[in-house]
């Protein structure tokens, strides 16, 4: 029996000091030391021993067992820290898993731009639904049933009276209707148009919208504050002009150009060689619309301004297609 353990002994820790992996180690201790191992039922056979024997017999096996369970510990140790010094020579120039968390919709960011700067010189901010009337979209706002200006908008009907907004203005009525004079506020939001969809424009767009009323407002100021707002939005050096223009309620109408970004007024594809990219309508609010939300246009005047968000942003990304902004391409909006 000492000859038998000692053979067990040797062996198990010859083959232990030549095993590569740890699942190998386990593989070894249960075929000993398991509860059917190998030195387990030697031990267990010491009392088939006569009496005299069994001491120095059973601190054999002990012993053997003890020396099994060493190597057994230190070779996994020596397994582990090799396998830790595999880590440590992991390559640090790999480039790291992106955690990407999501962001603002680039159409969202200039908006919120937008409706920044003219907080800050002194607008509030309101909201009016994207299911409209028709007569908040086009009556309050002076386009008489049958007058060819609603051609201007290819408008979506819901219903004989029910259209989705084709411009934000229709904001500016019910911003009347609930308040008196004076108001001043900026009306961002969604419309819609039935146009033909290419890379200048889509059938969904967004627009921030302007209105000021108070007594003895004038052409001036609406000047004043579109320039403040240019200068604030593209910069200083950015030239701007006003243009007579039409709009059934403003008298008198504008569109405001600012000089070409892209080529700084020298003329190229982008300003279709005029110099001048067109970014908003504005004008003297008409007192017609005034009377329609029962202002005394005796009283008060004021100005209004409406701008496309999407033309805008894509002027300040030099983004060259409108369509991108709807098509939510990860690949694109995550440049912003
Ligand atoms: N609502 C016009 C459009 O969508 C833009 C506009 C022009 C708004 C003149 C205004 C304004 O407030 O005064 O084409």
């Amino acid at each position: 029996m000492r000859e038998e353990l000692e053979r067990i002994g040797q062996q198990a820790v010859n083959e232990i000091s030549l095993v590569k992996r740890e699942s190998d180690l386990e593989k070894i201790r249960i075929r000993l030391l398991g509860r059917k191992g190998e030195i387990t039922m030697l031990l267990r056979g010491l009392g088939n021993l006569p009496v005299g024997e069994r001491p120095a017999m059973g601190n054999l096996a002990n012993q053997i067992k003890i020396k099994v369970e060493k190597a057994l510990a230190e070779r996994k140790q020596a397994l582990g820290s090799s396998e830790r010094e595999e880590v440590t020579s992991l390559d640090i120039t790999m480039p790291g898993r992106e955690n990407w968390v999501g962001g603002l919709h680039p159409l969202t960011r200039v908006t919120q731009e937008i409706v920044e700067i003219f907080t800050a010189l002194g607008f509030q901010v309101a909201l009016g639904p994207e299911v409209e009337t028709d007569y908040y979209n086009f009556e309050a706002l002076n386009f008489p049933k049958d007058h060819p200006a609603r051609d201007m908008q290819d408008t979506y009907y819901l219903a004989e009276d029910v259209v989705l907004r084709t411009h934000t203005s229709p904001v500016q009525i019910r911003v009347m209707e609930s308040q008196s004079p004076p108001v001043r506020v900026v009306m961002p939001g969604r419309v819609y148009r039935n146009e033909e969809i290419n890379p200048r424009s889509f059938t969904v767009f967004y627009q921030v919208e302007g209105l000021y009323v108070d007594r003895d407002v004038t052409f001036g100021d609406l000047k004043g504050i579109l320039v403040a707002f240019v200068e604030r939005f593209f910069g200083l050096s950015v030239p701007i002009r006003f243009r007579p223009s039409f709009f059934p309620f403003t008298e008198p109408s504008a569109e405001v150009d600012i000089g070409c970004i892209l080529c700084a007024g020298k003329g190229c594809r982008l300003c279709k060689k005029t110099g001048w990219l067109e970014i908003l309508g504005a004008g003297m609010v008409d007192p017609a619309v005034l009377a329609h939300v029962n202002y005394d246009p005796e009283e008060v005047s004021g100005y209004a301004f409406g701008m496309g968000v999407d033309r805008i942003a894509m002027l300040r990304h030099g983004i060259d297609d409108i369509r991108l902004f709807y098509e939510n391409d990860l690949r694109f909006l995550r440049q912003f």
